[in-house]
Formats: structure tokens, sequence, C-alpha cells
């Protein structure tokens, strides 16, 4: 590949500078640069495809270190380029957990030299992610530490967490949060309610989240610091969020595309391959946080791609972990969902991929401006295929969408300028094949 080339005639969606139209998008060593200033670089013809800003996913778990059984740095930045996703922000819920630099440092440099894209990554809020005494912010964020977040779980003490924000926006790094209240999710293994109780198992009443969720607005109004609420999947926990907002209170959230396109009724034909933590819930908050979605109280689409082996996810709903795969799977499920059922235009559909979590954490990705890194992912938005999660890239299977038929399909990712995936002919993989 040569270091200048063009793009030529797809459909640019770059929704940070309101452009929907067909264009060239030229790169040079790296970077978006004006289309005119290329003459002589090579032409790699895209018409018929949407070219975007490379996607970027706030919330996965790549399980490295301590959990390379079930996905590392090297397959899940694979399974992200399959994905679209250029850039990942990464859960510190590892073993050991992400709460001190030295295991940071170690992960960011083994990130630089075997990812294939990007890899933000987060560190914990306490120390062994135990709720009881908080790490260092400024020495993490020294570090490299992107943001705070205890995620699998989230501090308990209300005067914790206020102790917690202080010490965030003294060191500038953002916090991000799990939202529940264990005194009241108990074990539950699915959302509370008639089919939890039809199938004979635990549930988690809607009330955990929205609890924290709660108590957080309170805590960043209190401190003026911002919480960015992870996985937000009730009614509640929306309306909550709206009204924040509506107040000026610096709070943000995201949504995972299985609150959006399934329900707690998944729990009875997919088992543990819909078990997760947040559960699915009913009919009615899968609406509201398409509301939510649509009215951009939710700015942000994130997978929450969660590894679990096989082994594991044979304790069934009961004894399985909680967490499903999602980065090779978002793209074309919320693409036929999300954006060919009509809940959001083009435009809106990809800002949830790019500006909305750009904006999150004031990230330099997510535009295709001039000027910013080459990061770039290219669409077949009509493609029909059929997911084989066989297929998959990740290390693991626990899936609840093998052979869902989809509209639309990632063809190529881009980093830095340097094609991590794809599968166009002209385009030539320097990533994975
Ligand atoms: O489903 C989930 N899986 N929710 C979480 O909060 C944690 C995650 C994991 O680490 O497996
Ligand atoms: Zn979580």
């Amino acid at each position: 590949m040569q270091s200048s080339y063009i793009l030529s005639g797809g459909l640019v969606i770059d929704p940070a500078n309101g452009v929907e139209t067909q264009r060239d998008v030229a790169i040079h060593a790296g970077t978006i640069v004006p289309a005119d200033s290329v003459a002589g670089a090579d032409v790699i013809d895209v018409n018929g495809l949407a070219i975007t800003p490379g996607l970027i996913d706030l919330h996965v778990h790549l399980r490295d270190p301590g959990q390379t059984h079930k996905e590392d740095l090297v397959t899940g930045t694979r399974a992200a380029a399959a994905g679209g996703f250029t850039c990942v922000v990464a859960m510190p819920n590892t073993s050991p957990p992400v709460d001190c630099p030295a295991v940071l440092e170690d992960i960011l440099s083994r990130a630089g030299t075997g990812g294939v894209v990007r890899v933000l990554q987060t560190a914990t809020l306490s120390v062994g992610r135990a709720g009881a005494q908080l790490t260092d912010a400024g020495g993490l964020k020294a570090a490299g530490a992107i943001a705070l977040t205890d995620d699998g779980s989230c501090l308990q003490s209300a005067g914790l967490m206020l102790s917690a924000l202080e010490a965030a926006r003294d060191a500038g790094l953002p916090v991000i949060e799990h939202c529940e209240d264990e005194s009241v999710s108990r074990r539950g293994v699915m959302n509370a309610g008639a089919t939890a109780a039809s199938l004979g198992v635990a549930g988690q009443p809607h009330i955990s989240e929205d609890l924290i969720v709660a108590r957080d607005i309170v805590l960043a109004q209190a401190t003026g610091w911002g919480v960015h609420m992870q996985h937000i999947s009730t009614a509640g926990a929306v309306d909550l969020v709206r009204w924040a907002q509506s107040c000026g209170i610096p709070v943000t959230a995201e949504a995972a595309p299985h609150h959006l396109c399934l329900t707690e009724l998944a729990c009875a034909d997919f088992g543990a391959d819909a078990k997760m933590n947040p559960p699915l819930r009913r009919a009615a908050d899968r609406d509201a946080v398409v509301r939510g979605l649509q009215d951009g109280t939710i700015c942000a689409l994130a997978t929450d791609h969660a590894p679990h082996s096989a082994d594991e996810k044979a304790g069934g709903l009961r004894g399985g972990p909680f967490g499903i795969i999602g980065l090779e799977a978002a793209l074309p499920i919320c693409l036929t969902e999300l954006h060919h059922s009509g809940v959001l235009g083009l435009s809106d559909f990809i800002a949830k991929f790019t500006v909305g979590p750009r904006a999150v954490l004031k990230l330099p990705y997510g535009t295709l401006s001039p000027g910013c890194p080459a990061d770039v992912t290219i669409l077949d938005l009509d493609r029909e295929h059929v997911l084989d999660v066989s297929s998959f890239h990740s290390r693991s299977r626990n899936c609840p969408y093998d052979g869902r038929r989809c509209r639309g399909k990632v063809v190529g990712t881009i980093v830095e300028g340097k094609p991590v995936f794809s599968e166009l002919p002209q385009l030539v993989s320097e990533g994975i094949a």
C-alpha cells in the first residue's frame, strides 16, 4: 500500500462535519488530507460502498491479561477490525485487574505491538475492584489510562463514589459506570418478572440499575464531574439521564446492541448466550432505550463484547457467566435492526459509533476532517448475508445471533492509513485476511 491513496466514489458519511454525500477521501502518511492535495496517488474505487470514520467501541472486554483462553489482545483486536472498529476501549476487569500503572503499561505496550486496532485502556476505580479503597487516579492517568470504571460491578458506597469523582476530577480522568445496586440485584441471573418466574430462575429488578443512575446523577451534579453511564437498559435509566441532561448535569449514556435488538424472552431460547449484565429487559424497556437513542439521550452504541469459554457457558442461565461477544455482530445486527428498520437515519446511526464516543472521551478519532488520523471503515450497506459465528475472529463463541439474516456488512477497516481488514480485492489488508 502506497503512503498516499484516494478512496474514490463512495458515499461518505461523516456526521461530525454534517457530510452525507458521494465524494473522495484522500489519505497521506496515515492522515486524512484534502482530496486535491495528493496528485498522482493510487485511486481505489469504492463506488457503491459507504465510507465512514473508523468506528469506536466504548466497551469491550479483551480478557488480557489473565483470561486469554477467552480472548487476548491479538484475537480481540482482530475481531474488532473484522467488525469495522478502528478503536476499542478495553475494560479493566482483567486478572489481575488494571488497578496500577504496571498492569496498564504492560497492556498498552503489548497492544501497541500485537494489536491491529487502537486499544484505549481503562483502569479501575477501586483497588482490586473490591470497592473499598480508591486507586491512584493521577498515577493511572500519567500511565495512560483513558477513563476509570469498576465495570462488571460498581462502587456500592455513595461516599466512596463521591470521593472517586473528586479524585477523577482533580486528575482530569473521565468516569464511566456500570450501574447496579447489588443489594437489589442480589444474585439475579436475568431480568426479574414473569419470564424469570416461568424459567424458574432468580431475577434482578430494573430498579437496581435505576438507583445507581439516580445516585450518580446527584453525585455528578454535586462534584461538577461527568459520569458516563454504561450499557443502560431500563426505561427508568433513560428517563433519569434525559432529565439530568435537560438540567445541564454532565452525564452521558451508551446502549448495547443486545438491549436494543433482544428482550428477556431470548433467555428462554438462548439460555446462557442471552445472559448478560445488565440483563435483557422487557419490550417496554427496549422501546424506551430505542427512543433514548433516537432523541439523543443515548449518544453511543457500545458492544460490551464479553467473551467467555464454552465450558463456562455450559453452566447455563443459572450458572454460566454474564456476557456475549459483540464486535463482529454489532454492525450487521444494528444496521438491520436500527437503520434499515427505520429507527435511525444513516448519519445518526454512524454518529452513535463515531461522534458520540468521540465526545464522551474527548478522542481525536471519529471524524474524517483533514488532519485527523486516517481511521476509516468501509461498509456495504445493503449486502444481505447470514451471520456465521464459527467464522468470527474472536476466540469465543458465546453469541445468540448465529444464523441471523442481516442486511449490511463491514468490508474494509483502515487504521492510520493501513488497511487491517478487507474483503475488497482493490484494498489489500496488511492486518488480517
Ligand atoms: O455481561 C457482562 N459481562 N456484563 C458485565 O458487566 C461484565 C461482563 C464481563 O466481564 O463478562
Ligand atoms: Zn458492565
